[in-house]
Formats: structure tokens, C-alpha cells, sequence
């Protein structure tokens, strides 16, 4: 494996690879299971897999978990070896923003919900340093967890709407074996919360089952979502939406493909987690 902190030697190292697919898999580190399933996917359908490991200012708030986001280059790097990771991309703030910030990225759809409404400026904080990676690396193929669905269908639109030619792979969501889904945040859980967690992916499996019991208003879904979070966590809970996805809008029935999304602050770690579910309440696991 390569690694390599300079745009310059990445693009370099692009260029010599120029009839080579290349799965690209971005990440912010702190490696877990959810990151190698990504790897090992792009290993199957691609020449090369690239990773990037940078945890980028421009998606982080004022207020939120820049400083303290968790860091282990060390064994990230070796973690990127063994799983088979070709390149690994690892630049410093610098290297990637030089300059302050001249260009900013306005995203108008899909960005006013969910994460978006409590996060402004997170997804254009992504699809900045995503542009950035997609032109340095100008990879064929780039994988995302689901676990980030708002930030896949996000990826999406960027994608379309700025003509890179790259086919965009959402993989499934990687959970412990208590159902909580695999984040490099789960480490600022006490260990009560820990536990109270585990309540995420269950009180989702309610609102499924209210789908599939074939009940298609939004709002009844929300609420027994919303009901079994409450007596099950102390966590604040910031929302329970039932959107279509991936247009991410607010619909009046269940129709069609949906998504049920949740967000839940404890003291140090804000989780979240959803389901992708077809009108009879299957879930999509892949995309
Ligand atoms: O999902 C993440 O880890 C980040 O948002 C990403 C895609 C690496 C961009 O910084």
C-alpha cells in the first residue's frame, strides 16, 4: 500500500493509472467494520481501491466535534493495509485548503431535513472536499454506507449535477450485534447509553412494521417511532422523519420507496441511523 499526503503525487500516481477502474472509498477514519465493507466491496469491482482519510473542517459546525472527532492515523493505516487498501490518501488541512475558502458549494435539494436542518452547511461542507477528492483521485466507481443515507442522496445530486463520471455504490449499514449501527462516534457513549442505543434500530423496526401492516400515513409511523424512542433512551431525540427517498421530500402516504430516519443526542455523541423501505415495508439494503 501507498500512502500519500499530497495532491500532487496523487494526481501523478492517477495519471499513471489512466486505463485502471478505481473504487474510491472516502472516510474521515477511525476505521470500523462499516469502512472495510466498503473497501472490501470496491476491491471486488475495481483494479485499484483509493482511500482517503481526512476529517474536514468545512462539514463541522462552530459548535460541534471538530477538535475532539477521534483520530488514530497509526492504526488506521495499518487497518488500511491489511484489508487491502491500494492508496491511501491521508492530506493534511492545509494541503487541501490552502487558500481560504473563495468558492463556496450551495446545495438547494435535499438539504433542508433531516441532518441538514440542524447541521447548516455540514453537506456543503461535504460536497466541497468530495468535489475536491473526485477530481484528485477521478475514481471510476465510489462507495458510501447507508448509515449516511441524506449524505448519499446528497452525493447523488453533486454527482449528476456536476457531471462526474462515477458510478455512486450505497452499501449497507454495518451494526453490532445488538443492532447499533457501526460510527466512529459510539465511542463518546457512557456506558449506560451504550446500552439505551440499541433502541435506535428498534424503535426503526416498529415504524416498519407499521408499514408492513400496511398503515401509509407518515405521521402515525412518526409517532410510534417517536413513542418507543421515549420510553427507551434518555437521549434527546432531534427527529423521526418519514420521507421518500432518495428525493428526501415529505410525502402524504407511503407509496413508495421510503425513508425512516432518526437522530438522538446523548451527552457526547449525537447517533443516527434509518431504514430504506419499499411500499410493503421491505428494506433496501443496497444501492
Ligand atoms: O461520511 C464521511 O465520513 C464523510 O462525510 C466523508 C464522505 C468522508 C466526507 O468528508
Amino acid at each position: 500500500m501507498e500512502v500519500i499526503t499530497t495532491k500532487k503525487a496523487l494526481q501523478e500516481k492517477r495519471h499513471n493509472k489512466k486505463n485502471k477502474t478505481i473504487g474510491f472509498v472516502p472516510t474521515m477514519g477511525f476505521l470500523h467494520e462499516g469502512h472495510l465493507s466498503l473497501v472490501n466491496q470496491a476491491k471486488k469491482e475495481n483494479d485499484l481501491v483509493v482511500m482517503s482519510i481526512f476529517v474536514n473542517p468545512l462539514q463541522f459546525g462552530p459548535n460541534e466535534d471538530f477538535e475532539r472527532y477521534p483520530r488514530d492515523e497509526e492504526q488506521d493505516t495499518r487497518t488500511a493495509k491489511e484489508v487491502g487498501v491500494d492508496i491511501l490518501f491521508i492530506p493534511s488541512v492545509q494541503e487541501m485548503y490552502p487558500n481560504d475558502q473563495a468558492i463556496h458549494i450551495s446545495i438547494t435539494k435535499g438539504t433542508d431535513v433531516l441532518c441538514g436542518k440542524s447541521r447548516p452547511g455540514h453537506f456543503e461542507g461535504v460536497a466541497m472536499v468530495l468535489s475536491k477528492l473526485f477530481h484528485l483521485i477521478a475514481p471510476t466507481h465510489a462507495y458510501f454506507g447507508l448509515k449516511d443515507a441524506q449524505q448519499f442522496a446528497i452525493v447523488h445530486t453533486l454527482v449528476q449535477h456536476l457531471d462526474f463520471q462515477i458510478t455512486l455504490v450505497g452499501l449497507p449499514t454495518v451494526r453490532e450485534a445488538d443492532g447499533l449501527a457501526k460510527s466512529s462516534r459510539n465511542v463518546y457513549l457512557s456506558k449506560t447509553e451504550r446500552e439505551e442505543a440499541t433502541s435506535l434500530l428498534k424503535s426503526l423496526q416498529v415504524g416498519q412494521q407499521y408499514v408492513q401492516n400496511g398503515e401509509k400515513l407518515p405521521s402515525v409511523i412518526q409517532e410510534a417511532v417517536t413513542q418507543y424512542l421515549q420510553t427507551t433512551t434518555n437521549g434527546r431525540i432531534e427527529y423521526v422523519s418519514v420521507l421518500n427517498y432518495p428525493e428526501l421530500a415529505n410525502i402524504s402516504s407511503t407509496n413508495e420507496q421510503i425513508i425512516i430516519a432518526i437522530a438522538v443526542q446523548f451527552e457526547k455523541a449525537r447517533l443516527i441511523d434509518n431504514l430504506i423501505l419499499d411500499s410493503y415495508g421491505k428494506q433496501i439494503e443496497r444501492i
